[in-house]
């Protein structure tokens, strides 16, 4: 009787150990690891050296990286060759983290993105991290790191991004960065960064931002740098540059938009040439020593291209005249002031008083008179250029701000930058609204709130479905906007989910694994538990046979039920399955 009513449990029990199998394997019981275990041992090992005051990495102890949403762990939507989850992103921005960074990072060599910005991380960037080829982003803004850049960074061949601005790096910038040659950005703002800037970075074809400003660099201005053919920011303000002369080929970059070099310690005559600068809109030389008179070739012909502001801050240098035009065209300033120059007191627009300041005013055009405030309540509202009137809907919200854009005036671009998300986005025009007026941030950054709206199908439909907000979301967070030059690269402060989004199944992104991943790792899993449900069933028969006469058979069918096939896991013992 035991012997038919164990075959009965045998099958029942294959069928659960194969459901238990999968089942932990897909939500990453402790047996469940999908993620490369190197990968998994350096994550440990990484998030040990750091300090984690909000207990924010607090899920870093469950389960698999990959299958159990840890927070800010991003693996890649497959599984590799190896077999294998692999983690692609971390994103571990604005979590008060203190401690350091384990040179065990470079473990997670397929990773593409590593942004721990706005932290409270101290000691030095790994050298270690130069191995991990794949890196296109390496996010390290706004953290306590001391010690110098390591030289190993110079060569990675993917890096589009280096962002170690405020921080407190020291020593020189090493050579081999002039390797990075897909490289786009270099902001290195806000450190002790010293020495020479080597003239090798001449040599890299992609750069467009140069932000080296607030550091301790000094010598001379390698001329080579204008060679950089696609160089649009130059930010060399706040360091110890010294020498007579600004090279001439500076002259002759056709792209840059600003050329920043106040506070250092120029001294010679004012060089003549800035002519040639069809992009530029600020030019500051202030607070140096420079001497002589101001060529007004540098405004002469902005009429004819007068959308776009100039302008020219020279304040507190030791300039006496202007050769020229002293007529300036609309939008253009010049600012003198601390200058001996000044002293010839008709000079009102040059020597004036600085009220023509950066900040512009956004002016939002919301034409909603006619709908009625109580038919859309808070957080509906209605959508401002909807074409429909008053489209109610809730609005998915961006604290958004742009690093370091290109202008240093908004309003002509507006449009521009609105059509530029959109499209990439993938949005109607109607659908983005800029919540606020962008505001200029300390270090020329230019911070805005975001509004996106759901389309118009009818009039029942006020909301995203979750997969729109997984998209738009996803599209912000892992940085998969493509940077458009003028407006440079972005930062998503926080991707607000009001009310009626909170609800939303919006875990999957978190672990960014597909269905068809999913339903390859069951059918792997499947086919590995049945082989082994058959070789356990195979066991527990000969055990049977064997112990027939040591207990009595009652005795031994209960006993190999529980601890047996269940491997000690408690997971069925209270299950209909085992209540005979
Ligand atoms: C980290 O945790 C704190 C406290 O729980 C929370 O307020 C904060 O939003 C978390 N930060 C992030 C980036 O998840
Ligand atoms: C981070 O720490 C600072 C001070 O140590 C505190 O003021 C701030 O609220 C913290 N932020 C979070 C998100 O915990
Ligand atoms: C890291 O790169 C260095 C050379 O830059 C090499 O010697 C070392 O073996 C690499 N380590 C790993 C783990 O790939
Ligand atoms: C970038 O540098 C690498 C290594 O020096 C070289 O193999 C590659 O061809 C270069 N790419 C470009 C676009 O110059
Ligand atoms: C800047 O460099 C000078 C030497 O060139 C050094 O004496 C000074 O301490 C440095 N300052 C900082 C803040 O690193
Ligand atoms: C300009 O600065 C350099 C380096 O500090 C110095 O040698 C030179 O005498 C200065 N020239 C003038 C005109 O002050
Ligand atoms: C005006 O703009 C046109 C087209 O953008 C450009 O070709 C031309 O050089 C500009 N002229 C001046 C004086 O900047
Ligand atoms: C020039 O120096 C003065 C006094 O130190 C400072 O107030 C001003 O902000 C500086 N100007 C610029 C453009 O940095
Ligand atoms: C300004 O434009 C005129 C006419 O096109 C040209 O002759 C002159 O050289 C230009 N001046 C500068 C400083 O570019
Ligand atoms: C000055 O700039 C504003 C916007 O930035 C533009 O609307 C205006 O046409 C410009 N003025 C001239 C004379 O070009
Ligand atoms: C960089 O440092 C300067 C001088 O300490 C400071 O005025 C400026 O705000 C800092 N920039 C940023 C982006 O914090
Ligand atoms: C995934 O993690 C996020 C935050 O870390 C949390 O809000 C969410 O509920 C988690 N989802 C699941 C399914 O655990």
């Amino acid at each position: 009787m035991c012997i038919e009513m164990f075959r009965t449990r045998i099958m029942l029990f294959g069928t659960a150990f194969v459901v238990w199998l999968c089942c932990s394997h897909l939500f990453g019981g402790a047996d469940g690891q999908v993620t490369d275990p190197v990968e998994v041992t350096a994550l440990h090992t990484f998030k040990q050296s750091l300090i984690d005051p909000n207990q924010n990495l607090s899920n870093w102890n469950r389960g698999d990286p990959c299958m159990s949403n840890w927070t800010g762990v991003l693996c890649f939507n497959m599984i590799m060759d190896d077999g294998y989850l692999h983690v692609e992103e971390l994103l571990l921005q604005n979590m008060n983290l203190s401690g350091s960074l384990s040179p065990e990072l470079h473990r997670l060599s397929y990773m593409k993105r590593l942004n721990v910005m706005w932290n409270k991380i101290s000691g030095n960037i790994p050298k270690e991290i130069g191995n991990i080829t794949s890196l296109i982003l390496l996010l390290l803004s706004g953290n306590q790191l001391t010690g110098s850049l390591p030289e190993e960074i110079g060569y990675l061949p993917n890096l589009d991004r280096i962002q170690i601005d405020e921080n407190q790096i020291s020593g020189p910038i090493p050579k081999s960065f002039a390797n990075l040659n897909k490289t786009m950005h270099f902001h290195m703002n806000n450190n002790s960064i010293s020495g020479q800037i080597p003239p090798e970075l001449s040599s890299l074809p992609e750069l467009v931002h140069l932000l080296l400003d607030n550091n301790n660099l000094s010598g001379y201005l390698p001329p080579e740098l204008a060679n950089m053919p696609k160089l649009q920011i130059v930010q060399l303000d706040n360091n110890h540059f010294d020498g007579a002369t600004i090279p001439a080929t500076y002259g002759n970059m056709p792209h840059l938009t600003k050329f920043d070099l106040s506070n250092n310690n120029l001294n010679g005559t004012f060089p003549g040439i800035f002519s040639g600068l069809p992009q530029l809109q600020r030019l500051a030389l202030a607070n140096n020593s420079l001497s002589g008179s101001i060529p007004s070739n540098i405004w002469e012909n902005r009429t004819s291209n007068g959308t776009k502001r100039l302008i020219v801050d020279l304040q507190n240098n030791m300039l006496s005249n202007i050769s020229g035009s002293y007529n300036l065209p609309p939008n253009v300033t010049v600012r003198l002031q601390g200058n001996p120059i000044c002293l010839n007191t008709n000079l009102v627009q040059f020597c004036g008083s600085q009220n023509e300041n950066d900040s512009n005013i956004q002016s939002s055009t919301n034409s909603n008179v006619a709908c009625f405030v109580q038919s859309c309540p808070p957080p509906y509202e209605y959508v401002p250029s909807s074409l429909v009137p008053c489209f109610c809907a809730v609005p998915l919200i961006v604290d958004y701000r742009l690093k370091s854009p290109g202008f240093s005036d908004f309003r002509p671009y507006t449009n521009l930058f609105e059509e530029y998300l959109t499209s990439r986005l993938e949005l109607k025009a109607y659908q983005l609204d800029i919540a606020t007026t962008p505001m200029w941030e300390t270090g020329h950054r230019l911070g805005m709130y975001l509004k996106i709206f759901p389309v118009y199908i009818d009039n029942t439909h006020h909301l995203f479905n979750s997969s729109e907000v997984l998209r738009i979301r996803g599209l912000f967070t892992r940085w998969e906007i493509r940077d458009l030059k003028i407006f440079g690269p972005y930062e998503v402060l926080n991707f607000i989910l009001l009310d009626p989004y909170k609800d939303a199944d919006l875990s999957s992104s978190k672990s960014g694994i597909s269905k068809v991943a999913l339903i390859g790792i069951a059918l792997g899993t499947i086919a590995g538990a049945v082989t082994l449900s058959a070789i356990v069933s195979h066991l527990i028969l000969r055990l049977n046979t064997r112990k027939r006469h040591t207990s009595s058979r009652r005795h031994l069918c209960e006993y190999l039920t529980v601890t047996i096939i269940c491997g000690g896991s408690k997971i069925y013992h209270d299950s209909p399955l085992f209540s005979s």
